[in-house]
């Protein structure tokens, strides 16, 4: 009996010595996006159990702006509660200073995705984060609807207002007052930048800052695109997409209340859980196209990263967690669960990704082609361009001037903005 005692409180104390040589307690942020916070829960429990290592998670809003304002802020300050940040794929030349580099840790696994998503977490030959998923947005529909009207899915922006205004004509006429025809990201942040960059690149008018540096913006086809978005406010859509991020454009959709959505993947599984009341009536395409020379489908280039602060008081641990929720296993978990894109290209071929989310097998070439914002030639100073951006476009959808008078104004401040160079 005393023998079994003093066995047991030595093993405790081993136990305890040994857990403690390797324990860490690491703090990850998190955007609170559907039911992202508890997904993310579910894979730490899983870390936590194979580690040992205990993970606490910030929980932040939505909004990638609000989130970028409040991290350059913790960084600058050289915050050492947070261990481990999720970032968004336009971060990375803002904040590139104040990660780790991760190519040592990474050597093994980076071959594995795609490398234009290595390539954009790379600053100066420094990998400052590891992919977690790609976005590339979708035009979800009403499968439902579209039968009832006889309308084909739409393929240019035009078809696709002409299509929503008649469908919710008709259905507010057989009683559904709710009804409306389209909802998006129109709120003035980030998703609005890259909503917009889609209606002016599918109509022919460059992606605002080109690839070499040269200020785009101020074109005729590029304001034909933002005018015919403005039109659609209030009639189409709600005065209150003004206001509308994310999650209040799927809030609207997902209740039955919109013909049409532009939002990003992970709207596809939620819209298709069981307490969804469309689940099992909704479909996604590829953006429409705008008209004009140049004009195409075009999907603004999204996703979210794992990146170290170098402050973190454990690095090694946190690293050990960024390779985790960036590998194949949490990837395939977060394309089932989550429906959004894996970086790993041999998921795409995955059974089970495929059963899960079919839309997937379209998705890939649609992401590879997807549009980047100009967050490479603009470095330091994307926040603002885009800023700037959004604020344009905001004007002339709330109908603050026209989108010619408002682009001219936008193009003389990102030549200031610029200088000499970027
Ligand atoms: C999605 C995208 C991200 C983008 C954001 C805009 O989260 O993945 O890249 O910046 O939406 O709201």
């Amino acid at each position: 009996m005393k023998i079994n005692t003093l066995l047991a409180g030595l093993l405790t104390s081993v136990t305890l010595v040994v857990g403690s040589a390797q324990a860490a307690e690491l703090s990850i942020v998190s955007g609170d996006t559907g039911n992202g916070l508890a997904f993310l829960r579910s894979q730490l429990d899983k870390f936590e159990a194979e580690t040992g290592n205990k993970v606490t998670v910030v929980p932040m809003p939505s909004s990638t702006s609000d989130q970028f304002g409040q991290y350059r802020l913790w960084l600058a300050a050289g915050n050492t509660d947070i261990d481990v940040y999720q970032t968004d794929v336009i971060w990375a030349p803002q904040l590139a200073d104040q990660f780790l580099d991760l190519t040592d840790a990474a050597k093994d696994v980076v071959g594995a995705h795609f490398p234009s998503i290595i390539e954009s977490q790379t600053v100066d030959g420094k990998l400052v984060a590891l992919p977690a998923f790609t976005d590339a947005p979708a035009l979800f529909y009403r499968k439902d609807l579209l039968e009832k009207y006889n309308k084909p899915v739409p393929t240019t922006w035009e078809e696709m207002a002409a299509t929503a205004k008649e469908v919710m004509d008709g259905e507010r006429a057989a009683g559904n007052a709710e009804m409306w025809g389209f909802v998006f990201q129109g709120n003035a942040y980030e998703g609005l930048t890259c909503d917009a960059l889609e209606w002016v690149k599918s109509n022919g008018g460059g992606q605002i800052v080109e690839a070499d540096g040269t200020i785009s913006i101020n074109n005729p086809q590029a304001a034909a695109a933002i005018d015919r978005a403005a039109t659609w406010i209030g009639t189409i859509s709600p005065e209150g997409n003004l206001a509308y991020q994310e999650e209040e454009s799927r809030g609207v959709w997902q209740l039955g209340n919109s013909v049409f959505m532009r939002n990003w993947p992970y709207a596809y599984a939620l819209g298709n859980g069981d307490d969804s009341p469309v689940k099992g009536k909704f479909d996604v395409a590829p953006l429409p196209a705008g008209d004009g020379e140049g004009a195409g489908s075009a999907a603004t280039l999204g996703g979210w990263n794992i990146a170290v602060s170098k402050y973190s008081p454990d690095p090694e641990e946190a690293i050990k967690l960024a390779l985790f929720l960036s590998s194949p296993e949490v990837q395939k978990e977060r394309a089932i669960n989550q429906s959004n894109l894996p970086t790993i290209e041999a998921l795409y071929d995955d059974a089970d990704v495929l059963a899960a989310s079919p839309f997937m097998a379209n998705w890939k070439e649609i992401f590879q082609n997807a549009v980047p914002r100009p967050s490479a030639p603009t470095k330091v100073k994307y926040n603002e361009v885009s800023s700037l951006f959004w604020s344009a476009v905001h004007n002339t959808l709330s109908g603050n001037g026209s989108a010619a008078e408002n682009l001219e104004v936008l193009e003389a401040d990102l030549s200031d903005l610029k200088g000499d160079a970027w």
